[in-house]
C-alpha cells in the first residue's frame, strides 16, 4: 500500500471512506456528533463505528474509530487504531481511504510514524502457499490518503520511518511464517546476501567447509544431523569509526527445531518452523538499518542450523570444541540454541562492540515465566539493559529483565567439560541466559528471549495476525535510532 501525504481538510473531502480517530470522554465535532446516537460511540479503545453520511458529508462512509482516554494514550494506541481502520478499509474492498492525524501531545512525526506502521502491518498477511484465492480474499487496499493542515515534513518523516519499519517487520514476519523446507539455513544466507547487494552491506555466509576450517564446532555439532547444511551469516553496515559505536546483533537462526535426538512430542512441533525468529528480527534490523542509512555500525550476526534426528546427528554426552576453545557437554539436544549462539556470540568480540545484543527463541521457560506480552531479558550491562527498556516501552515491545547472577552461571557447569548445555529444571530461561554469558567475554551484552512472543495463536494486537509477530524488529529498530541520535 501507499501512503500519500497531502493538504486538505478531513470533513470537507469527498472519499469512499473517511477515517475519524476519537478521544473517549471528549467531543465529537458536531458535524459527526450529529450523525451517530449519543452514547451508541464512546471513543473506548479499540471501539469502531461505521456510518453512511450520505448527504451531510461528502465522504460515502466514516469510521470512527476510539483511542481512549487522551491521557493514557502511547504510539501504540494510534498503531492499534490505525490498524483497525486498515482492516475495515479491506473489509470493504476499497481501492483507497482517507484519513489525518488524531489531534494529539505526541510528536507529529512519532503520530505519524506509529499510523503508516499500524496500517501497514494491520494489512499483513501471508498467503504465498494458498492457491485459487477468490478476489475479495486477495484484495489489497492500493492507497492510503493522509490528509495534513499545514507542515507536512515532520508526518512526511514520520511515515517514511514507519514504512521502512513495517518493511523489515514483513521481512522478518515472512521468514519465520514461511515452512522449514522453503526457509533453511542456506534461504537465510541468500536473503542476507539479498539485502547486501540492495544496501551495500558487506556480506559473508561460512557454509560447512568454512566453518570446520573455522573451528564453528557448536554450529556445526547442531546442524550435523541435516542434509540442509548450516550456515554462519554476517553482513555489516557502516564501518568503525570514532563517533559512532558498533553493535552486534546475534540471531539464533535453527531454520527447523526437531529436538534432536532429545526430540519433541509431535504435538505443535511444526510450530518449531519460526525457531528462526531471532534470525528473522536481526534480518528485519538490518533491513531498516540500511534503508534509514542509520549513521551507526551495525553488525548482523546469525547462526543457521536445522536440528534434526540421524545417524550423523549429534548426541547426549558429546562434548563439542566451540569457536571459543571453551567444551560443552551436550545433556540435551534440544537446548540446541544455546550452542550455536556459543560461537556467534564469541565470534561478536573480533569488533570491540559498544554492545551485543542477541535474540532466540531460547526456552519454553521464558514463556512459562513470562507469558506471551514480555521479551525475557538478562546480560551484563545494565546501561544496555536500560536502553532496552526504554525502547520496548517506546516500541511496545516491552522487555522484562530477569537476574543473571553468578549462581545462574555456576548452574550451567559441567564435570567433564567447561559447561553444560541443560541446568536443570528450574529457572531455565535464565540458566540460558547464564550460559550465554560464558562467550561474551567483557563486552556489554544483553540478551533477548523471544520464545513467548514470536508467534500469537490469535491476533492478540489488531497490527498481529495467527502466525510471526516480528517481535524484535522494532524493538531494535528503536534502539538503534536512539544510539543514532
Ligand atoms: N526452540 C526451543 C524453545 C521454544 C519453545 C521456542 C517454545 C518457542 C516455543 C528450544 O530450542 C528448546 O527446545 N528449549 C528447551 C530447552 C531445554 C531442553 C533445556 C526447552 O525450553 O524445553
Ligand atoms: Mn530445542
Ligand atoms: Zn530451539
Amino acid at each position: 500500500m501507499e501512503i500519500v501525504i497531502r493538504s486538505g481538510v478531513a470533513l470537507r473531502e469527498s472519499t469512499p471512506l473517511l477515517v475519524q480517530w476519537a478521544w473517549e470522554e471528549e467531543t465529537l465535532p458536531t458535524e459527526l456528533a450529529s450523525l451517530v446516537e449519543a452514547g451508541d460511540f464512546k471513543a473506548k479503545p479499540k471501539q469502531t463505528q461505521l456510518l453512511y453520511p450520505r448527504e451531510s458529508l461528502p465522504a460515502r462512509r466514516l469510521l470512527l474509530v476510539g483511542l481512549g482516554k487522551r491521557g493514557s494514550a502511547s504510539a501504540d494506541t494510534v498503531r492499534q487504531a490505525a490498524a483497525l481502520a486498515a482492516l475495515k478499509a479491506r473489509e470493504l474492498q476499497l481501492e483507497s481511504y482517507t484519513t489525518s492525524l488524531p489531534a494529539s501531545d505526541m510528536p507529529t512525526a512519532l503520530v505519524a510514524q506509529a499510523l503508516a506502521e499500524g496500517t501497514l502491518l494491520g494489512l499483513y498477511r501471508f498467503l504465498e502457499y494458498k492457491s485459487n484465492l477468490s478476489p475479495e480474499q486477495t484484495h489489497e487496499v492500493a492507497r492510503l490518503e493522509l490528509l495534513v493542515e499545514g507542515d507536512t515534513a515532520a508526518v512526511q518523516a514520520g511515515v517514511n520511518v514507519g514504512q521502512a519499519v513495517a518493511a523489515g517487520v514483513k521481512l522478518a514476519r515472512d521468514l519465520a511464517n514461511a515452512p522449514g523446507n522453503a526457509v533453511t539455513p542456506a534461504r537465510l544466507g541468500e536473503v542476507a546476501e539479498e539485502l547486501g547487494q540492495r544496501f551495500g552491506f558487506a556480506t559473508t555466509v561460512l557454509g560447512k567447509a568454512a566453518l570446520q576450517e573455522g573451528g564453528f564446532g557448536g554450529i556445526l555439532a547442531v546442524g550435523q544431523g541435516s542434509a540442509n547444511e548450516p550456515r554462519f551469516i554476517v553482513i555489516e553496515h557502516g564501518s568503525t569509526s570514532p563517533d559512532s559505536p558498533t553493535i552486534c546483533l546475534v540471531g539464533k537462526g535453527i531454520t527447523f527445531d526437531t529436538g534432536g535426538i532429545s526430540i519433541k512430542p509431535a504435538e505443535n512441533m511444526d510450530a518449531m518452523k519460526m525457531d528462526m525468529g531471532g534470525a528473522a528480527a536481526v534480518l528485519g534490523a538490518m533491513h531498516i538499518v540500511g534503508e534509514l542509512k542509520l549513521p551507526l555500525h551495525v553488525v548482523g550476526i546469525v547462526c543457521a542450523a536445522e536440528n534434526m534426528p540421524s545417524s550423523t546427528a549429534y548426541k547426549p554426552g558429546d562434548i563439542i570444541r566451540t569457536l571459543s576453545g571453551k567444551t560443552i557437554e551436550v545433556l540435551n539436544t534440544d537446548a540446541e540454541g544455546r550452542i550455536v549462539l556459543a560461537d556467534g556470540l564469541h565470534y561478536a568480540q573480533r569488533y570491540e562492540p559498544q554492545a551485543i545484543i542477541d535474540l532466540a527463541t531460547l526456552t519454553g521457560a521464558v514463556m512459562v515465566a513470562l507469558g506471551p506480552h514480555a521479551i525475557g531479558m538478562m546480560g551484563t550491562s545494565q546501561e544496555l539493559a536500560n536502553r532496552l527498556t526504554q525502547a520496548g516501552e517506546a516500541s511496545a515491545e516491552r522487555v522484562w529483565q530477569l537476574p543473571l547472577w553468578d549462581e545462574y552461571r555456576d548452574m550451567m557447569k559441567s564435570e567433564i567439560a567447561d559447561l553444560k548445555n541443560t541446568g536443570g529444571r528450574y529457572g531455565g530461561a535464565i540458566t540460558a541466559g547464564g550460559f550465554l554469558a560464558a562467550f561474551v567475554g567483557d563486552y556489554p551484552w544483553i540478551h533477548l528471549d523471544i520464545a513467548g512472543t514470536a508467534w500469537v495463536e490469535s491476533a492478540t494486537r489488531p497490527y498481529y495476525s495467527k502466525g510471526a509477530t516480528g517481535i524484535g524488529v522494532r524493538l531494535l529498530a528503536q534502539l538503534l535510532q536512539d544510539y543514532a541520535g
